[in-house]
């Protein structure tokens, strides 16, 4: 088989459940505790700001914690956008910052960040106070109005014109650690099939998993290196 030349690699939730961060969807999963119409929705928001401020107030928190770092998966992704020669873009469904801690550059939050906030009058992005309700004024147009850069269910994801040029222009997509349940995201693999060799690694089958060409199953942290490392080979050997 040929080596790939332009890769597009989606992650989801399940790449930094082995740094200790809740998946959404999984039975110890946040929605399994949290409504979804409660703190991710732009309704929940105008309705109960401080509700919504408390609720990634405490997930920002968490990234904080010295036992949540990048795990192998992470830094095993970053190392291959360092050393891939062709185009390669990672695009997360995740707002924690792990991909970035790690190391990655050609990287596209698409659900935005937890480390940062957006002027609801302005719309400027900047970095987040350790708590929205105690934000200072917006660093660009001095509103009181800040709210988090996160995408909610019903919002447009960010980076939509970048990631659809670069699903136009792989010749393969990977899938990892996604359920294949929110989209845009979980569409991806129908934009590309037939046309780029499709991967999904995830721990069990995605709702998608029938449309990869290939589908491995188990753990980021085991899956991740091993395709990786398998990639970078081909680059030594072509
Ligand atoms: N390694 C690999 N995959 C894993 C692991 C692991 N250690 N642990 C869990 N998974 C898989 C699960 O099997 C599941 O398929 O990760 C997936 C997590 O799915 P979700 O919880 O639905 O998370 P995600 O797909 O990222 O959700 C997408 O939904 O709520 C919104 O905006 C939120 O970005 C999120 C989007």
């Amino acid at each position: 088989m040929t080596a790939p030349r332009n890769i597009v690699v989606l992650t989801g939730a399940g790449i930094s459940r082995e740094s200790g961060l809740h998946t959404f969807r999984d039975p110890d999963g946040i929605w399994q505790r949290v409504r979804i119409e409660d703190v991710a929705t732009p309704e929940a928001f105008a309705r109960d700001p401080a509700r919504v401020q408390a609720f990634y107030d405490a997930r920002r928190a968490q990234l904080r914690d010295p036992a949540v770092q990048p795990n192998a998966a992470h830094r095993a992704l970053a190392e291959l956008d360092r050393r891939w020669p062709g185009e390669f873009l990672l695009v997360t469904q995740n707002v924690d910052d792990l991909h970035g801690r790690a190391g990655a550059r050609r990287l596209l939050p698409m659900h935005g960040e937890l480390a940062k906030a957006r002027c609801l009058r302005c719309d400027t992005v900047q970095a987040s106070p350790p708590r929205l309700g105690d934000a200072p004024p917006c660093a660009a147009c001095g509103a009181a109005a800040l709210r988090p850069h996160i995408v909610w269910f019903g919002e447009m994801p960010l980076g939509m014109e970048r990631i659809d040029a670069a699903l136009a222009a792989c010749d393969l997509f990977v899938s990892i650690g996604t359920s294949g349940n929110v989209y845009p995201a979980a569409g991806f693999v129908a934009e590309v099939r037939g046309r780029a060799r499709t991967l999904e690694l995830n721990l069990e089958p995605s709702e998608g998993t029938r449309f990869f060409d290939e589908a491995r199953h188990g753990p980021a942290t085991a899956l991740v290196p091993e395709f990786v490392a398998a990639l970078l080979e081909h680059l030594q050997a072509d």
